[in-house]
């Protein structure tokens, strides 16, 4: 187990590090790791990290709301890197009661947090204890709300008093288009909804294409509040962009 110092310590030194020396210190470090997988543009850290970890474990919360597209990626990237991405569905009954109670669609009125909970967070809280770190493909340039990512952090939404979680978050310092040169250098394959305008891809209800001028996240929960754009899996983000707005809201009003 890391003490904070030392995780600390190991965020400010892997701060200018390429993802790739990123991925190798954490394999050393943490060895017990797995690796999340959205079948987006993630896949990036699929492709550099079966290249230094051939069995690292991968894993992808099947939502089982997830577009058609997103499947079939995501079993290419399964035959293409010979690599076993274990598909974490729901709860059943949890689901069952939830849909039952409330329909397939109760987050257009009442916001994604109640199914996002059942069909994300609860299912990563399962496997995450048997981890002691996971991987994200979260980065700095995605949205405000993650203007902070940590290269390393304790996720304290996912550890408890007896099991610590660290979050590796490898792509942090990359922009956009440093993934996207690298998918096209290469030639890497990715998610056909990217050639359709998707550009940060979810469920299929609550995933929408986006026009160019629009910042890459409009396209998730797009009729809920511009600002946080969130889904539980990342909390720390959340208190992060509330803490923020309430400060230039502070500013505003002095
Ligand atoms: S989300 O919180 O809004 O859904 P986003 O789609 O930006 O997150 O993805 C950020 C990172 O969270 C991904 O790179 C991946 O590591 C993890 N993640 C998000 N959705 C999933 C998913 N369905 N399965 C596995 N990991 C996911
Ligand atoms: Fe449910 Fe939408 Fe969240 Fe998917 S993104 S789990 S469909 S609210």
């Amino acid at each position: 187990m890391l003490t904070q110092e030392q995780i600390t310590e190991q965020n400010t030194r892997l701060q200018n590090s390429e993802p790739r020396d990123i991925l190798r210190e954490v394999f050393s470090l943490i060895p017990n790791t797995v690796l999340s997988f959205s079948g987006a543009e993630d896949v990036i850290l699929i492709d550099m990290a079966t290249k230094i970890l051939p069995e690292l474990p991968v894993f992808t919360l099947d939502t089982g709301r997830l577009h058609q597209e997103t499947y079939r990626f995501i079993e290419k990237v399964r035959t293409y890197y010979d690599v076993n991405i274990d598909m974490l569905q729901p709860d059943t009954e949890q689901l069952r009661k939830f849909v039952k109670q409330k329909g397939l669609f109760s987050f257009y009125k009442d916001g994604h947090e109640e199914c996002c909970s059942i069909r994300k967070v609860e299912p990563l809280r399962k496997k995450l204890r048997h981890y002691d770190a996971w991987i994200t493909g979260q980065r700095r340039d995605q949205t405000p709300s993650r203007a902070e990512v940590a290269i390393i952090e304790l996720d304290r939404g996912f550890s408890n008093n007896g099991h610590q979680v660290v979050k590796i978050n490898p792509l942090a310092n990359w922009s956009s288009e440093q993934v996207w040169s690298a998918i096209q250098m290469f030639n890497i394959p990715y998610n056909e909804l990217h050639d359709r305008g998707y550009v940060s891809i979810g469920c299929e209800p609550c995933t929408r294409a986006i026009k160019p001028t629009e910042h890459e996240r409009a396209g998730r929960w797009w009729w809920e509040d511009a600002t946080i754009k969130e889904c539980g899996l990342h909390p720390k983000n959340i208190a992060g962009e509330v803490r923020r707005n309430n400060e230039e809201h502070d500013t505003e009003s002095s």
